[in-house]
C-alpha cells in the first residue's frame, strides 16, 4: 500500500495529538507533532529572557535551535538542543508563548522547513494547524479536527489535572478561546481549512473511533492511488 502523507490539523483540544499517535500507530506511519516545535522554541526563549514581541530575535533563535522529533519505548520525546524538555514544553506558560511565537513569519519559516523535511518520505502523520494548508498542500489526506470551546476546554482541564496543575475550567476555556483567536487571527498561515480537508466534528466522538474512521479514510485513498 502507498505511503502518504495524512495531515491533521485542528484548534486546541481538538484531539489531534491522541488521534493522530492512535492513527500513526494502526498503520504503522511515523507520528509528527508539530506543535512540539513551537513550545521547543517558545520554552528556549522564555529561558533566555528573549521577549516574545522581538521577531528578529525570535527568528534568529529559531535558526540556532536544533530540535528532535525521537521515538523511545513507543512513546514521542522532544529533544530542544539535545535536552529531554517532553514534560517542561507542556506548561500553561509555553502554552501561551507557543501561540506567540508562532505568529513571527521566520519562526514559522525555519520549523515548516524541518516539518517539510521530516515528513517528505511519507508514511507520516503529522498534527499541526496549518500542515494541509502550508507545510503539505498536496499530502494525500487532509483531516480537520474540530470540537465545541467547551467539550476542547474541559479535555484540556483534565489533562493538567492529571499532572496535578491546579488551573480551573472557567480559565481554561479563556485560555482555549484567547489560543484560538491568536491561531486564527495571525496573518502568517493562520488556523484555517484547507480547502480540500475532511471536517470531522469530535464532540461527541471518542479519540478511537476518529482515529478507526482516518484510517478507513487513509485506506480508501491509498487503494484509489494504487489501484
Ligand atoms: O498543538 P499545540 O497546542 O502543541 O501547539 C502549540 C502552539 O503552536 C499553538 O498555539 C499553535 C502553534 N502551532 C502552529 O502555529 N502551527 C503548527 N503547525 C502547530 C502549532
Amino acid at each position: 500500500m502507498q505511503k502518504l502523507i495524512i495531515a491533521i490539523d485542528g484548534p486546541v483540544g481538538s484531539g489531534k495529538s491522541t488521534v493522530a499517535r492512535r492513527v500513526a500507530a494502526l498503520l504503522g506511519y511515523v507520528y509528527i507533532d508539530s506543535g512540539a516545535m513551537y513550545r521547543a522554541v517558545a520554552l528556549k526563549a522564555l529561558r533566555r529572557g528573549v521577549s516574545l514581541d522581538d521577531a528578529g530575535a525570535l527568528t534568529a533563535l529559531a535558526q540556532a535551535t536544533h530540535i528532535d522529533l525521537r521515538v523511545q519505548d513507543g512513546a514521542q520525546r522532544v529533544f530542544l538542543d539535545g535536552e529531554d524538555v517532553t514534560a517542561a514544553i507542556r506548561t500553561p506558560e509555553v502554552s501561551q508563548s507557543a501561540s506567540k511565537i508562532a505568529v513571527v513569519p521566520g519562526v514559522r519559516h525555519v520549523l515548516v522547513a524541518e516539518q517539510r523535511r521530516a515528513g517528505e518520505r511519507g508514511g507520516v502523520v503529522m498534527e499541526g494547524r496549518d500542515i494541509g494548508s502550508v507545510v503539505f498542500p498536496d499530502a494525500q489526506l487532509k483531516i480537520f479536527l474540530t470540537a465545541s470551546a467547551e467539550v476542547r476546554a474541559e479535555r484540556r482541564w483534565r489533562e493538567h489535572q492529571q499532572k496535578g496543575d491546579a488551573i480551573d475550567l472557567a480559565r481554561t476555556l479563556e485560555e482555549v478561546h484567547e489560543r484560538d483567536r491568536r491561531d486564527r487571527e495571525r496573518s502568517s498561515s493562520p488556523l484555517v481549512r484547507a480547502p480540500d480537508a475532511v471536517v470531522v466534528d469530535s464532540t461527541a466522538m471518542e479519540p478511537e473511533e476518529v482515529a478507526r474512521l482516518i484510517v478507513l479514510l487513509a485506506k480508501g485513498q491509498a487503494a484509489g492511488k494504487t489501484g
